[in-house]
């Protein structure tokens, strides 16, 4: 079994002076190293019926597709904005860097549908508490979240305050 996490690049200053990137490009590039790695986002929900991933873009994307295929689910991408054709649900967030906002079809799953919310990184929490709003838009049922990386010393935890778990593969 390889070690996914060795391969994650640290990255001092980007994509501005001060912030340090997570590079986990070298981590889906290898074989091993990617199946293990969305592996581990799945574990904890081996058992739990996800009637659909929802991705945070962009590197939530190339995590949520195979995770969805893992689950045997569909797959919902949660964009930036202008992305989608609509109509659109939309919810604005701070970014470590910046501002932003993502938005989800209105139409993407049905209400009650049991979602799963997957990124790549939990920094100071903005993007997946949005990503929340919107599925809670959708008026769907959130069994959890789950992320490759959280970066803890950042408190982005603190921001999900939700019942469903949160489920971080790495805790840094
Ligand atoms: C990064 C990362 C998460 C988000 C986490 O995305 O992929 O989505 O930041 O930060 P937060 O917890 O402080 O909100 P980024 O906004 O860089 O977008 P990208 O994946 O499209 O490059």
């Amino acid at each position: 079994m390889s070690d996914w996490k060795n391969l994650v690049r640290d990255v001092p200053d980007f994509p501005k002076t001060g912030v340090g990137f997570k590079d986990i490009m070298p981590v889906l590039a290898d074989a091993d190293a990617f199946a293990d790695a969305i592996d581990a986002l799945a574990a904890p929900w081996r058992d739990a019926r996800i009637d659909a991933v929802m991705a945070i873009e962009a590197r939530g994307f190339l995590l949520g597709a195979p995770l969805a295929r893992t689950f045997g689910c569909g797959v919902v991408p949660v964009r930036k904005p202008g992305k989608l054709p609509g109509p659109v649900l939309e919810a604005r967030y701070a970014l470590e860097y910046g501002e932003d906002a993502l938005q989800v079809q209105a139409d993407a799953v049905a209400p009650g549908a049991r979602v799963l919310l997957v990124d790549d990184v939990l920094a100071t929490g903005g993007t997946l508490a949005a990503a929340r709003a919107l599925a809670d838009g959708l008026g769907a049922e959130i069994v959890g979240a789950s992320v490759l990386m959280e970066l803890a010393f950042l408190g982005g935890r603190s921001r999900w305050n939700g019942t469903a778990p949160l489920h971080a593969a790495w805790t840094i």
